[in-house]
């Protein structure tokens, strides 16, 4: 069971003088439950990507399959946008978060609702009835995000999912996410590689459209060339490990998150030059 992306390839305006191929010869693959994050600057295709991963854009080369189908939003695939929260229209949050469970004709809304809301840590009693457009920026996108989830699908799939927030609300998202793994397969797409790389079980990296990297999170920390070409920062944590080393620290291997660094760090012993 996986979402499958196979020698995609994808150009805008084909067939008009600007058309420029905006993804060359990608493959991936979210196995079921995990979750893959893939990183790449501004304009190196990622939302094209997770929209042709959701069946809304049209390959022009390759192929998507999810579980061995074509890609579509009808109950395979759930797309969280950017600032999803944008989207709001209903005056509760009950009827946001159930109009997807709805429109897919699931038989318990109420379920649906409530266990989307429960996954992403929010209390379904305190938050149904409340209007969406009152919420703070962290609560709004995980109601977001709970709105696709509510559709129970396999596979979700997000832009850039905490972009904007402060630094409790992108700590809320994250800890959503995890809580996810195992039971939803998760593709990612960011910029900001730094708060990600920690949760995932894959990293992709992207530039200009085509594949840089596809691998373990702790394999890519080891590569700062593959950063480097991307045009992308070195997580702070890793970077700080690598000039630990540069320093004579022996470090075998990099940690990713706070606590692995501080271990790391501490452990190390340095070897005068
Ligand atoms: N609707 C569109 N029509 C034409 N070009 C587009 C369109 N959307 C995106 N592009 C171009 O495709 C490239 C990749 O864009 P995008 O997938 O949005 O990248 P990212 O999400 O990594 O910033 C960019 O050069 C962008 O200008
Ligand atoms: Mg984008």
């Amino acid at each position: 069971m996986a979402l499958t992306v196979q020698s995609l390839g994808f150009t805008y305006e084909v067939g008009t003088s600007i058309a420029a191929p905006v993804l060359e010869e990608i493959s991936l693959q979210v196995q079921a439950g995990e979750i893959v994050v893939c990183v790449g600057a501004t304009g190196s295709g990622k939302s094209t990507l997770l929209r042709l991963c959701a069946g809304l854009l049209k390959p022009v080369g390759g192929s998507v399959l999810v579980d061995g189908s074509p890609a579509n939003t009808k109950g395979s695939v759930g797309i969280v946008f950017q600032n999803p929260e944008a989207q709001f229209f209903a005056e509760t949050v009950e009827a946001d978060v159930a109009f997807g469970p709805r429109n897919l004709g699931i038989a318990d809304i109420e379920g649906a609702v409530d266990d989307a809301l429960d996954s992403v840590g929010l209390d379904p009693d305190i938050y149904k009835p409340r209007s969406p457009f009152t919420l703070s920026g962290g609560e709004a996108r995980r109601v977001a995000i709970a709105g696709v989830l509510a559709m129970r699908t396999p596979y979700l799939l997000l832009d850039e999912p905490t972009a904007g927030l402060d630094p409790l609300g992108r700590r809320a998202v994250l800890r959503s996410l995890v809580g996810l793994s195992g039971r939803v397969g998760i593709l990612v797409v960011t910029h900001d590689a730094d708060e990600f790389m920690p949760i995932a079980d894959r990293v992709f990296a992207l530039h200009e459209g085509k594949a840089l990297f596809d691998g373990k999170p702790g394999a890519m920390a080891e590569r700062p060339d593959v950063w480097e070409k991307a045009g992308l920062s070195l997580p702070s944590l890793v970077l700080a490990q690598h000039l630990a080393r540069q320093r004579g620290a022996l470090i075998p291997e990099v940690a990713l998150d706070v606590e692995g660094t501080a271990r790391v760090l501490s452990a190390a012993r340095v070897v005068c030059s």
